[in-house]
């Protein structure tokens, strides 16, 4: 399995861990690239001390490359991009924005740079304005989503650029990969995936959620302010979703979600804490180390791209 996603990222294989707020740490993210992966620290909110800290831990884990994600939006945004290209990092990802203002930065110090986009029209300006890849996200993730699904944006996205395209959405074993790698895809990011692995620092209780979940487990909430989020469902959701409806203001849904994630992921609030999960749930029947993950994500894709000659 090699494409220019390995060459780009200095991996084994064309598959990265997604970065994840609250979940993506070192551990998560040194397991995966030393697995042959690529490992992303989610910087999400957080200050650039913790991201700082967060490579350095990265390091003493593996020489193997791993990056970060930075979280545009972000009030250390500014902070968070100064600390990366200080500290080093092979290739960082971007959500919810434009990260034109620091490419020059990120470049002068080698820094890949793949922004995450849910539009045709968001890759092209990312292409224009220098990216190395894109992401291309379909709305059965978890956390924030786009309107398109995988199936419809991925392809649309590869016509529309020239460089690589990663799909990401959906994707929990080796069928999910070799059917991107079909749309065209040279590689793939997953998360709700690497949520169920033993590196994964996540309370045990937030796991056994994913692992329990059927297909039609997860709900979106959040398309009233702009902003939609897919997770599992439960008291926090059918609440948000019942004031939704209500036509609650923006100000009162946002105090509903303020710190749910970090309740679901440290404290293992399964019942008014945001379980961020895709779709894909329903598919994860165990939890695994990363090594034994990404052995058989590659060994399923090979099977996978295998049996499509039989229609050769
Ligand atoms: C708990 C959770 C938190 C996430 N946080 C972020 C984030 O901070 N930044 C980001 O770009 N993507 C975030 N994502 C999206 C993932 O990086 C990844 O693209 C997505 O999970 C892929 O879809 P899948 O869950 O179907 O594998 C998050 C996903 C989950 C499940």
């Amino acid at each position: 399995m090699h494409t220019e996603i390995n060459e780009i990222l200095g991996t084994e294989y064309p598959i990265i861990q997604g970065g994840m707020a609250w979940v993506a740490e070192y551990h998560l993210a040194a397991a995966v690239s030393e697995a042959g992966g690529f490992g992303l620290i989610g910087a999400a909110n957080a200050p650039a001390d913790w991201v700082r800290e967060q490579i350095r831990k990265t390091k003493e884990l593996t020489d193997r490359p791993f990056g970060v994600n930075v979280m545009l939006m972000s009030p250390y945004a500014d902070e968070v991009s100064r600390v990366i290209a200080e500290e080093g990092v092979k290739a960082v990802t971007t959500g919810a924005g434009n990260p034109e203002k620091y490419m020059e930065l990120w470049k002068a110090r080698n820094i890949k740079v793949i922004p995450v986009v849910a539009s045709v029209a968001l890759a092209k300006r990312m292409q224009r304005c220098g990216a190395d890849a894109v992401v291309a996200e379909g709305c059965e993730s978890g956390g924030h989503i786009g309107e398109s699904t995988t199936m419809t944006l991925v392809p649309q996205v590869v016509d529309a650029v020239d460089i690589p395209v990663i799909a990401a959405g959906g994707i929990g074993d080796g069928r999910g990969i070799a059917s991107a790698l079909m749309l065209g895809a040279k590689g793939v990011q997953m998360g709700t995936r690497f949520v169920v692995t033993k590196e994964c620092q996540v309370h045990p209780a937030y796991k056994e959620r994913i692992i329990r979940a059927k297909d039609i487990d997860t709900k979106v909430t959040g398309r009233s302010t702009g902003h939609p989020i897919r997770a599992l469902r439960n008291d926090m959701t059918k609440v948000y979703l019942q004031k939704e409806q209500e036509g609650a203001s923006v100000e009162e849904l946002e105090l509903l979600a303020s710190g749910a994630l970090r309740r679901a992921v440290q404290e293992g609030d399964i019942h008014n804490g945001s379980l961020m999960s895709g779709q894909i749930a329903g598919l994860i029947k165990e939890e695994v180390s990363c090594k034994q993950l990404i052995d058989m994500l590659i060994r399923q894709t090979k099977e996978a791209l295998n049996r499509s000659r039989m229609y050769e």
